[in-house]
């Protein structure tokens, strides 16, 4: 089959589109023809090596970590999906990643698609949907009424936080650059704050929940605006920050240490709850992210849509951090 993978960490230009084996399903997974897939910062944060330490791929490898497609076999203890079901997942980094024309996906991580969106739509959502419902509701306690800011609203994971605060009834503030604005209020946004002209800590405060993507030294700032008892919840604990300056090993070590200083200075320097979120592959969260995408409530927000072919491109483009939204890649 066709795949996207690396035989060494670095660059862009390291990953090549070429034959690689086909999967077969363990018992307990589900073989997935993929259709489309999308690039995440993580992907890129995996192909420059900064998770080797902890995720130990055995080289060449194959990235990615978003799925829509359709159901082609299913391991003989599978009972909740058949050959021909339409699915999506953001599956866990363990087996082979999604930038190929098969996956293997364990059943607990996979949920039928939305029956509203294509498949190029579909697989813009999965890992930021679930990142941002495990911040803003498991980790963040959010509910109507609520008062929360997303930081960078117009990214992947800003223009889905965003729909599911406002679905869920909260109030909802953004950072983003002037170019965004629209997006930003078209998906809801109560309050945009242009980042390149106001400081966020200035004229904003007494928050419920901050969801932070923008790194540690934001969330100390962040610290600020949340009201007691609140929660500044961040999702980039600065990996390749602390690898570039430690090393693999020991880069991983200083993200843990940040990542329980935060917690603790939050706890008592201003008696808020300071976390970090990882996304957690969950196929029942998933199926409820469906029922939102069919209820109209949720729709992915696609800056462009590349061939398997261009994935290095579609790297390169990530990593200048303006992405509107999500990079699709198309797979057949
Ligand atoms: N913990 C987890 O499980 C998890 C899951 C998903 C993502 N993440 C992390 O979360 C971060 C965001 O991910 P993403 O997919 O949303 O990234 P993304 O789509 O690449 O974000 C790009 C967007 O960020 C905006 N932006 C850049 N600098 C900003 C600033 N200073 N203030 C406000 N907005 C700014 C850009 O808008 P402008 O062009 O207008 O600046 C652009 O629209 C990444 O570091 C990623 O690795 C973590």
């Amino acid at each position: 089959m066709k795949a996207a993978r690396i035989h060494a960490y670095g660059g862009p230009e390291v990953l090549r589109v070429e034959d690689a084996p086909e999967p077969v399903p363990g018992p307990k997974q589900v073989l997935v023809e993929v259709h489309a897939t999308s690039v995440n910062p993580i992907d890129t944060k995996i192909r420059g090596g900064y998770l080797r330490a902890g995720l130990r791929y055995k080289l060449p490898r194959i990235l990615g970590l978003d799925v829509s497609g359709v159901v082609r076999a299913v391991g003989a203890k599978v009972t909740g999906f058949r050959p021909g079901d339409a699915v999506w997942s953001s599956p866990g980094p363990k087996l082979e990643g999604t930038y190929a024309e098969l996956v293997c996906v364990p059943e607990a991580e996979l949920a039928l698609k939305p029956t509203n969106l294509t498949h190029q739509e579909a697989a813009a959502l999965p890992l930021v949907a679930l990142t941002a419902w495990q911040a803003l509701f498991d980790r963040g306690r959010l509910k109507a009424g609520d008062r929360v800011l997303v930081q960078a609203g117009s990214g992947g994971v800003g223009t889905v936080a965003i729909q599911l605060a406002k679905h869920a009834g909260a109030w909802v503030a953004t950072t983003c650059s002037a170019r965004n604005a629209e997006l930003v209020t078209g998906l809801g946004a109560d309050r945009v704050v242009d980042y390149t002209q106001e400081d966020y800590t200035q004229v904003l405060s007494d928050l419920d929940v901050v969801l932070d993507a923008l790194g540690p030294a934001e969330m100390l700032r962040g610290r600020k605006i949340v009201k007691k008892g609140g929660h500044l919840v961040g999702i980039t604990p600065d990996v390749p920050g602390h690898v570039q300056r430690s090393g693999p090993v020991l880069g991983l070590a200083a993200t843990g240490l940040t990542i329980t200083r935060h917690r603790l200075g939050g706890r008592w320097c201003a008696g808020i709850h300071a976390s970090f979120v990882t996304r957690r592959p969950d196929g029942a969260q998933l199926a409820q992210l469906t029922e939102i995408c069919e209820a109209g409530a949720l729709r992915p927000v696609i800056d462009r849509v590349l061939p398997l072919d261009d994935i290095v491109e579609a790297h390169r483009y990530s990593e200048t951090g303006r992405a509107r939204g999500k990079i699709v890649i198309a797979v057949r």
